[in-house]
Parts: C-alpha cells; structure tokens; sequence
C-alpha cells in the first residue's frame, strides 16, 4: 500500500470494521495517523480566504468527516468542543497553534473558559482532541497553514465558549 489513494479507502475499510461505540480512542488515532491526502485532492479544495478560515468537506462517511481547512497567518477558529466526536488534526503545510481550554472549575461549575496549554504543530504531526475537550486552532506564523481533519463520528454540533463570558452558543455543522 503506497498510494495515498489507497490510504484512505484503507481508514475507510478500518473505520467500518467495529462499530462506532466499539472504537477506543486510542485505537481511533492508531487508524487515521497512516491517512494522506493527494496533492491532487489538496489542491482540488483549498481555497484561502481573506476574512476567515476556509473549511472544505473532501468526505462524509457514516463513521467520520474528513476536511481540508485553510488558514491566514492571524486567522483563528472560535474556542469551541466537538460535541461526541474525536478530532485529529494533521498539518499539512504551515505551523499549526493549538490551544487547550478549561470550562469548568474543581466543583465542576462553568467558568469563563480559560486557557492551560498552547502547542505548536509542525508539518506531518496530529493534534488530538478528546470527546469533552475544548480547543481553539489558528495560524500565527507568517505563512499560510493547511491542515486535514477527521471527526469521528462525524460532527453535527458544536458548543463555542467564551473567556469573557459562562454564556455558551450551540452551532449545527453541515457538509
Ligand atoms: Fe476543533
């Protein structure tokens, strides 16, 4: 197996294998880190746009989302979870900042959402996000950043939280 073709209709064939409630999420990063996109496909759907990111859906299966996001330098998402779904995030070009967020304080109560890690990510390298988790992605460095990813299951909801405010906003996502 060489072709990145073929790397996908692999994650494919793996992601049908158990069912969904079944995959850990271990098991679930060991599967989509093989997975490439052609350059082909790359160029295909990448679009930059100067006001936001770009976000373009390649597939939708009933196991996951896979997309291709393109970034400005300045450019950031909103702090937001993924509802019930994993989320793997590989650079494709560019550095990728990553930022991990709390939401809640030791009693459990909902807090403004507060910032407790900032990574970088590199071209080639994943960034994971759990079930629960909160995160924000963007692109800082001075050029454009082009990044794959999968969520499992795919992603109908999202929640955008806020570090001014325990007020929260509830987004339905749609290929
Ligand atoms: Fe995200």
């Amino acid at each position: 197996m060489n072709s990145t073709s073929d790397l996908l209709s692999h994650f494919m064939t793996n992601m049908r294998e158990l069912p969904i409630n079944e995959l850990t999420f271990e098991h679930f990063k060991q599967l989509v880190m093989p997975l490439q996109l052609t350059n082909a496909v790359i160029e295909q759907h990448l679009q930059f746009n100067d006001d936001t990111y770009t976000r373009h859906f390649v597939c939708r299966t009933p196991q996951f989302d896979l997309l291709l996001l393109g970034w400005k330098t300045g450019q950031f998402s909103s702090i937001h979870d993924h509802s019930n779904s994993w989320s793997a995030v590989r650079v494709i070009r560019g550095i990728l900042t990553s930022r991990t967020f709390k939401i809640v304080d030791n009693q459990l109560k909902r807090m403004p959402a507060r910032l407790v890690s900032e990574e970088e990510g590199h071209k080639e390298q994943w960034a994971f996000l759990d079930r629960g988790e909160v995160h924000q992605l963007g692109n800082v460095a001075p050029e454009n950043l082009v990044t794959m990813h999968v969520y499992s299951p795919p992603l109908r909801t999202m929640t955008y939280y806020f570090t001014d405010s325990t007020q929260t906003e509830q987004i339905q996502v749609h290929p």
